[in-house]
């Protein structure tokens, strides 16, 4: 009993369990929360699990940090039914459901070379999250929805 986390490959002790996540966004998924794994952290990475909710998914844990809300809710674009796990001490100690936020801010790149969010100018990027896509708002560009696979992070 007490080795049941040893014997379990991949259980965390302290850290953020994404699970649900769309089959394939994972390291989409990593490059939006900016982890690539050179700052020495813990992450295991699945990909196309089977999954009885949504077919395949894709789970990531991140050993040793907490995600607020704030940073998962921008997941919320390429991986809708992610579902957040904060773990503490082996155990899941809160669990819940990315949001989609109204707007994403800093996170996205613009695809148009002329908009001033790609410019040299220090302007975060701002895009509006609507329906069917994302609208930058300083140049009105859309990224329509089928942009998860051209997502690209500033
Ligand atoms: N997990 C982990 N390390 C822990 C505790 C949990 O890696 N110390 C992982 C589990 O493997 C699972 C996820 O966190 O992938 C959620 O754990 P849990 O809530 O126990 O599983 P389920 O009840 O199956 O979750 P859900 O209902 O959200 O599918
Ligand atoms: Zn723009």
């Amino acid at each position: 009993m007490t080795d049941d986390h040893q014997l379990r490959v991949g259980k965390i002790r302290n850290g953020t369990v994404i699970d649900h996540v769309t089959g394939g966004q994972a390291l989409t998924v990593l490059a939006i929360l900016d982890i690539d794994g050179s700052g020495g952290e813990e992450i295991s990475v699945g990909m196309n699990v089977p999954s009885d909710r949504i077919g395949r998914k894709d789970i990531l844990k991140i050993e040793g940090r907490e995600l607020s809300q704030e940073e998962v809710d921008v997941l919320s674009l390429v991986a809708p039914d992610a579902t957040i796990n904060i773990v503490r001490e082996y155990d899941v100690a809160e669990k819940h459901r990315v949001e989609r936020p109204e707007e994403v801010v800093g996170v996205l790149s613009c695809p148009n070379a002329n908009c001033i969010t790609t410019e040299r100018e220090p302007v975060e990027s701002r895009f509006a999250v609507l329906a069917d896509g994302v609208r930058c708002a300083y140049c009105g560009t859309l990224i329509r929805e089928a942009f998860a696979d051209r997502i690209e992070v500033e």
